[in-house]
Parts: C-alpha cells; sequence; structure tokens
C-alpha cells in the first residue's frame, strides 16, 4: 500500500501496526476509498487507541476528536497529535459515557472494534445524544469467522445492539467481508 496516511503512520509506528488482529493496512486501505464521506466535517472518535484512524480521516475532515479511556493507549495517542502536527485533531482521556454526558459539535461519527465493548447504556446514549447531530457514521467491526471472536465472550453487535443504531440512517452501506466498514449516511 502506498496510501499517505499510511506512510505517515508506519514512519513512527515502526511495522507494529501489522498485527494480526489490528489488520491495520485493509482497514485503512477501506477507510481511505471512504473517507470522503468526512469531507469538511468535524469527526468525532470513540476508543480511538492510538488515534492512528485521524491521519486519514484528516485527509477530508474539518476537525477529529479521538476518545480513548485507557491511559496507556491515550498516551500513545499522543505521540499521534505530535507526529500529525495539526491543531484540528485532538484527544480526549475519557470513556464514551462520559463525553456523551457533554458532547460538542459534532457532525460525524467513526469507530472501529469498539461497539460491542459498549454497554446497552452507552448504546441508548449514543443513539439519542450523538447519532442525532451526525450525518455520517461509520464503524469497523469484525465479523463472526474471526478466531479471536470465536473465544472471547464479545457481543456481536449486527443482530442485537448495532441494528438498533443502523435504522437512525436511512442509508446503509456495508463493504467488505472482514473486517467489515458500516457507513450509515442520512
Ligand atoms: C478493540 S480496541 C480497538 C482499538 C482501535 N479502535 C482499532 O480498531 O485498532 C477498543 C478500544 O476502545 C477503547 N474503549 C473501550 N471501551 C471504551 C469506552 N467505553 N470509552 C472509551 N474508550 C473505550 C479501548 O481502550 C481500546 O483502545
Amino acid at each position: 500500500m502506498d496510501k499517505p496516511a499510511y506512510r505517515k503512520i508506519s514512519k513512527y509506528w515502526k511495522g507494529k501496526i501489522y498485527q494480526e488482529w489490528r489488520r491495520m493496512p485493509e482497514r485503512l486501505e477501506m477507510l481511505a476509498q471512504n473517507s470522503h464521506y468526512f469531507k469538511g466535517k468535524n469527526v468525532l472518535e470513540f476508543g480511538c487507541n492510538a488515534g492512528l484512524f485521524c491521519f486519514e480521516i484528516m485527509n477530508h475532515a474539518k476537525s477529529y476528536v479521538g476518545v480513548e479511556k485507557n491511559p496507556v493507549y491515550y498516551a500513545q495517542a499522543l505521540v499521534t497529535k505530535k507526529h500529525i502536527k495539526n491543531e484540528r485533531v485532538e484527544f480526549l482521556r475519557m470513556t464514551a459515557k462520559e463525553y456523551m454526558k457533554n458532547p460538542r459539535k459534532i457532525d460525524a461519527f467513526f469507530s472501529a472494534y469498539l461497539l460491542y465493548h459498549l454497554d446497552d447504556e452507552e448504546i441508548s446514549m449514543l443513539r439519542e445524544t450523538v447519532f442525532p447531530k451526525c450525518e455520517v457514521a461509520m464503524s469497523f467491526i469484525r465479523g463472526k469467522g474471526d478466531k479471536e471472536l470465536k473465544h472471547n465472550k464479545y457481543r456481536l453487535w449486527i443482530p442485537e445492539n448495532v441494528k438498533k443504531l443502523m435504522d437512525v440512517f436511512p442509508t446503509v452501506e456495508i463493504v467488505g467481508t472482514n473486517p467489515y466498514l458500516v457507513i450509515g449516511r442520512k
């Protein structure tokens, strides 16, 4: 892959992004093909981890806020912030629930391998406080065939949780097979 965002990331992440479960090269490629939906938008990402997707998102978006609850991952996101050198990129150390109690002006939502971490209250808050403000919502999810999912207790969100979320967006497009990139638009 020879995408500008990928080059910037691999420069300082030195191959760690190749971890099998992360599938970063594939996911960045999928995102690059669809990130134009974020053009001119203020994008919110929950569970941003080291914040690597912001390189691609900021090729189009007006601003980006990444929310991450884990202090170690948040510290990694601050390294990303240093490298991206863009004042319109910000990382917040807090939970999704904390953010949703006082949400900022946003018009697009992104998450990756995150929605199955949220409890029912957080899913309802997402539906009621974040999604009404968003013109587009995009999320990576891992499919049923994934080895990791067979061995853990994560709830798959497509049949339950996220179907409830998807109907907020009249146009829903599902790209790829595993991982999937689910794109909802109004
Ligand atoms: C499976 S990892 C995915 C990381 C990254 N988005 C990716 O796809 O490579 C889930 C991430 O979400 C964070 N997370 C989980 N629950 C969260 C919550 N309620 N609020 C904020 N971050 C959360 C975790 O700390 C972790 O960084």
